[in-house]
This record gives structure tokens, sequence and C-alpha cells, in this order.
């Protein structure tokens, strides 16, 4: 009987999508799916799910480099213990302030790259975003060398940095990364409303503040490089496991672990 009812539930689908059901393209970045304007996730969210969730457990000793405020090292506070390292002091970020001071976290403010503050094999989880951009290639390589013995063997790391080609690629093709141009009405009879959508996506491009960011100032972007940092992550030991995790339109974030 019940075996029946299964058969039945199978036949059921008998003439429907016709040509095969399509959902969207998975590889486009910001592709059209049956969810409509439900179909899109915030990056920040989608870089927690991927990178931070996953891997933050009792066992975690984590370590973060440039928290600032504190909105990644917030997501990773279910770790035993939370180590940060920033440029600027906690009273000055109001760090704790915002993480209602949990007491598994320990912050550094650093005036140099040499991680002195840190035990040796120590952490087993590396975690850098918006951070390492603004800094040198030679100051992003001092800290890949002199943080590599404080990581415990199977160490995951994400390290998001600059690139200039790929900076320069998503300018160029900032249309398929405009959200307003996703969701712009393609249908005839929405003409006005895609006015509309038009409008938004415009003024939504990036502005020559955006394309300055490599010019030297206060806050400016040094770019590491994708394949320079990869390579010299390698030489110093470490295993990359993806050079870009993709999730970030403009920039890449590496994935990678000190085996
Ligand atoms: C743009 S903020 C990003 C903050 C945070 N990661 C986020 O995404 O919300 C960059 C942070 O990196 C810090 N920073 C700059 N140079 C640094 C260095 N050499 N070591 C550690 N932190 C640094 C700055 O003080 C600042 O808090």
């Amino acid at each position: 009987m019940a075996q029946d009812k299964l058969a039945k539930e199978i036949k059921s689908f008998d003439g429907l999508w016709e040509g095969g059901y399509y959902e969207g393209d998975p590889l486009e970045y910001l592709s059209r799916s049956a969810y409509g304007n439900y179909g899109y996730i915030s990056f920040l969210h989608a870089i927690y799910l991927r990178c931070i969730k996953p891997y933050i457990n009792s066992k975690t000793l984590a370590l973060e480099i440039g928290p600032g405020r504190g909105a990644w090292t917030k997501t990773m506070l279910d770790a035993k213990e939370v180590w940060v390292l920033d440029a600027l002091s906690a009273e000055y970020n109001q760090f704790f302030e915002y993480l209602n001071h949990p007491k598994n976290v320990k912050y550094f403010q650093v005036e140099d790259f040499e991680c002195r503050q840190l035990p040796e094999n120590y952490f087993n989880y590396m975690f850098s975003f918006g951070c390492l951009c603004h800094i040198s290639f030679e100051g992003i390589t001092e800290y890949a060398t002199n943080i590599f013995d404080k990581l415990q063997p199977n160490s995951t790391c994400f390290w998001m940095i600059a690139d200039r080609r790929k900076y320069n690629n998503f300018i160029e093709h900032s249309k398929e990364f405009n959200i307003w141009d996703a969701l712009s009405p393609k249908r005839r009879k929405f003409a006005p409303l895609k006015y509309v959508f038009d409008a938004f996506s415009k003024l939504a491009r990036p502005t020559y503040m955006d394309l300055d960011v490599f010019e030297e100032g206060q806050g400016h972007w040094h770019d590491a490089g994708l394949e320079r940092t990869c390579e010299m992550l390698k030489k110093i030991g470490y295993k990359i496991v993806e050079p870009d995790i993709g999730l970030i339109a403009r920039d890449p974030m590496i994935h990678f672990i000190k085996p």
C-alpha cells in the first residue's frame, strides 16, 4: 500500500516542467532564482557561514587580525578563546563595549608585526577581513612568518587581501555585481519600474572614492596580489586550500591551512 502511494507520488510529476526545471545559474554571482528578491544574502553573512561557523566550537582557539569594533569577533564568541591584534586600542575601537565584555577574548594593541604576545603552537584558527588590505606586502609577510609557529598543525586560516587585478575587473564589470541590475524587471509591462531600478543602478556604481583606494593616503590599500600572497604563504610552509573562496565580488579571500 505504502509502495503504491510512493509510486503515485513519483508518477505525479509526469508532464511537469517540460524541458527540465531551471532554477537559475549557480555560476552567476547574482543569478535570478524562483526566490525572487529573497534569493540573495549579504556576503558578510555568507562569509560567516562559509569561513567562521563551521570552525567555531568549544575547542577553537581563534586568532583575528584587525578586528576594529569586533563585528567578526562577535561571531566567534562560542570559541574557547579569541585573541585579537589591532593597531588601534580597544578603547578607541569601543571593542569590549560592542561585545559586551566577553571573558574569553583577549585584545592586544600592536606596534609591530612580531606577535610576541602570542603563545607558540597554540591557535587552531585564524581569520582576517578588511585589515590586511591596509597593510603593505612586507607587513603581511611578517605576520604570516611570525604567526606560523603560533599555530597548531592543521589550523584553518582565512585572509581577505587586496588584489588590484580583481578590483579592476570588478570595476569594469560592476554591472554583473550590482543588485539593482539583478533585480531590474525584465518584462515590458514593468518598464516604468525598470527605469527606477536603472537609475538606482547608476547611482550605486563605484564612485571616484572607491576607485582611489590604492592611492597613498590614510587607510589606503596595498596591492598584495593574490598570486604573490599565495606564493609567499606557500614558501613559509602554509598549504593553500582555495586561493579565493569567491564570495566577495571585489576582493579575494584566501583559505589556507598550516599543515
Ligand atoms: C577597516 S578596519 C576592519 C575592521 C574589521 N575587521 C571589520 O571588518 O569590521 C581595519 C582594522 O585593521 C586595523 N589594523 C591596521 N593595521 C593593522 C596591523 N598592522 N595589525 C593589526 N591591525 C591593524 C585597524 O586599526 C582597523 O581596526
